[in-house]
């Protein structure tokens, strides 16, 4: 069994965190969304994982991610030239993949830790040409989306039908027997131009072969857009995060609930209040920090109350008399309160950003 996680795309929703990285790469509790889903395909028993890169971004991801001794994998890194769909990427896999039955993992997606085992066993066990995950949701059309019989087989799949045909979308796990190279071989690209991972799915269901799916009972989140990336910082936060103070916390300080401090950070009249992730080498200063709040490595925070919100490598925040919330904060990124007159607003913005004043 091996493993393939696509890291390519281009995460125009993302926009402007993914101008200058890749969006697998943006950290949710000051870990790469990517990380995730290695540590979860590796914790199922499986170490053999091709990572397919983008042109764009492929160099960044390989440098951070490594040759995967630090998750006890053996990774390989495989270009796709031009974003040309899911299935484009299996196929340029193909080399890698051989004839071995594989999970396809998008790496973007974040489910629940110690789900894919158990689909993994049940995959194997049964030796189904491709079993899928599905999970219920509230904007079926924006997802690929299956129409199952009473016994839960798969009938239909369609990618982002404007008319759902139930409300069970596609999650970007899926687990397949080497059929589905022929099956990609078959089909033609779709209306967006590229070659869909649903519609070779479809393939093999048109031609009987044995597709199984799966309700995903955990959580799940596509975390491409903004309000997904805080809402999958905030679960990862609440279920993962243990207390480990390495940092310095002087006596003002009030450090409650599950608190993670990273080495050579310094909190001074600082309340933060868990679950809160501080990376190594940050400066906070007279601070509240409220739950669910990620702050990467060398970020600096002074005179500013802060919640719910995540803050990238290398920030700095200062003297912001409002409370922060709902916000992702980029990569060295400066948003100060300057005491120069004439008191005004002064901004140097980056394109796509988004900024909601009150
Ligand atoms: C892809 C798949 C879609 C699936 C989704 C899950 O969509 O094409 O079927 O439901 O991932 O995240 P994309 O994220 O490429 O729009």
């Amino acid at each position: 069994m091996k493993a393939l996680i696509l890291s390519g795309g281009k995460g125009t929703r993302l926009r402007p965190i993914t101008h200058t990285g890749a969006k697998q790469l943006v950290p949710v509790a000051n870990k790469p969304i990517l990380w995730y889903g290695i540590e979860e395909i590796v914790a199922s028993g499986i170490r053999d994982i091709g990572i397919i890169i983008s042109p764009e971004t492929g160099a960044e991801v390989k440098t951070k991610t490594g040759t995967g001794d630090r998750f006890g994998a053996n990774i390989t890194y495989i270009l796709q030239d031009k974003p040309a769909g899911l299935a484009h990427a299996v196929q340029v896999a193909q080399p890698f993949l051989g004839d071995s039955p594989f999970i396809m993992y998008l790496g973007d997606n974040l489910i629940q830790q110690g789900d894919l085992s158990d689909f993994l066993k049940r995959f194997s066990e049964k030796q189904h040409d491709a079993l899928i995950l599905l999970r219920p949701v509230t904007n079926p059309s924006a997802f690929g989306v299956a129409k199952v019989d009473e016994y839960g087989r798969v009938l239909q799949l369609v990618e982002k039908p404007q008319v759902p045909p139930s409300n069970l979308a596609l999650v970007g796990v899926y687990f397949f027997s080497h059929v589905i190279h022929e099956a990609i071989a078959c089909i033609q690209p779709s209306a967006r131009g590229e070659l869909e991972i649903t519609d070779a799915i479809q393939c093999l269901i048109n031609q009987q072969k044995e597709v199984v799916a799966c309700n995903l009972e955990g959580w799940w989140l596509d975390t491409g857009k903004k309000d997904d990336l805080l809402e999958a910082n905030r679960l990862i936060l609440d279920t993962y995060l243990k207390v480990s103070i390495q940092g310095e916390v002087d006596d003002q300080s009030q450090v409650t609930g599950r608190v993670e401090i990273g080495p050579r950070s310094k909190v001074i009249n600082c309340i933060i209040r868990g679950p809160v992730v501080i990376g190594s080498d940050c400066y906070l200063e007279n601070c509240f920090i409220g739950p669910y709040s990620s702050i990467a490595d060398q970020s600096i925070v002074i005179d500013t109350d802060l919640e719910h919100s995540v803050v990238l490598q290398g920030a700095q925040i200062a003297r912001i008399h409002q409370r922060i919330i709902d916000s992702v904060i980029g990569q060295r990124a400066q948003l100060t309160v300057a005491p120069r007159r004439p008191k005004a607003l002064r901004f140097l913005i980056g394109d796509d950003c988004q900024i909601e004043l009150s």
